[in-house]
């Protein structure tokens, strides 16, 4: 299905189109990558990082935690980097199927490229942070490779998004942050700025073309979405980062964590609350969506 026959979404893609000519960042000129990743502040807050709060977060000396949080951005880039491959990868192929006359062609290369500029960037934080470049675990890995080849349109954009609201609670707490570094800073709004086109575009999107998706089509997509979405979160906690800094069952420990279960659900809630509306998560998905950590109990 192209997009052809959805109104409201051409003409967001229109007006997105026009917000990209008016602001798009190149990462290389408008950060100052003279500025080192030293430890000089915080790299992201610290009640967002997925140990605060422990028993072993409480035994960390202040210089620990900055290091630690040094380690967490550092992986965090690489889960971006990660995503944005399995993202840019459903937008192609969206794209693989549409004219180049659809309204909505030159929004989805523009969208693309955004990625590119962002993965590049993470990359480049990478390689200045002095810490191992993580990649998310094996089996996350493996089950991006069968979700980018498999994911239905619908289920594929219910992904990016719920990637896209994630990243951005954790990107808007992190910019305005005075405890934080600079440069961790200023890549978050960068981020920020950018990917509130993709949520726009990807939100007028889901909520045009799900009333015309075949009952089957919708059935899988909300069979499908909870775990995406599930495996999305899984890559907030790496252990190859706390096997690197010695601390032992650091990822259980960080996956236990109810101040990090808490913050995944709250930074997820505008994603579930939005999904309720079309019956993306229906009444009979509801209870996976819980059973996972996506949803509170009182959803
Ligand atoms: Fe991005
Ligand atoms: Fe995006």
């Amino acid at each position: 299905m192209t997009t052809t026959l959805l109104p409201d979404t051409a003409h967001r893609a229109k007006r997105l189109v026009a917000a990209s000519e008016r602001a798009t960042y190149d990462p290389f000129t408008t950060i100052d990558w003279s500025i080192p990743i030293d430890d000089r502040a915080y790299h992201l807050p610290p009640e967002a990082l997925p140990l605060f709060g422990t028993p072993v977060w409480d035994a960390m000396s202040e210089p620990e935690r900055i290091a630690y949080s040094r380690h967490e951005l550092s992986s965090l880039c690489s889960a971006g980097i990660w995503f944005e491959g399995i993202l840019m990868h459903l937008v192609l192929r969206h794209l693989y199927d549409m004219p180049a006359d659809d309204p909505t062609h030159r929004y989805l290369l523009i969208e693309t490229a955004d990625e590119c500029r962002h993965s590049a960037m993470f990359g480049e934080v990478i390689r200045r942070a002095d810490t191992p470049a993580y990649r998310v675990p094996r089996f996350l890995r493996f089950a991006g490779r069968i979700q980018k080849a498999s994911a239905g349109r619908a289920a594929g954009y219910i992904a990016i998004l719920a990637a896209e609201e994630l990243l951005d609670v954790a990107n808007r707490a992190t910019m305005k942050d005075e405890r934080v570094h600079p440069i961790s800073k200023h890549v978050a709004k960068l981020h920020v700025l950018e990917e509130a086109r993709h949520m726009s575009f990807a939100r007028t999107y889901l909520t045009e073309v799900w009333p015309t998706l075949k009952r089957r089509e919708r059935f899988v997509a909300t069979l499908m979405a909870p775990t995406f979405v599930w495996g999305i979160t899984q890559a907030l906690v790496n252990p190859a980062v706390y096997k690197e800094l010695g601390i032992e069952n650091g990822a259980r420990i960080a996956r236990r964590n109810p101040l990090h279960r808490r913050r995944v659900v709250r930074d997820l809630s505008r994603l579930t609350e939005y999904l309720e509306g079309p019956g993306a998560i229906s009444r009979f998905t509801k209870p996976v969506w819980r059973l996972l950590g996506l949803t509170g109990a009182e959803r």
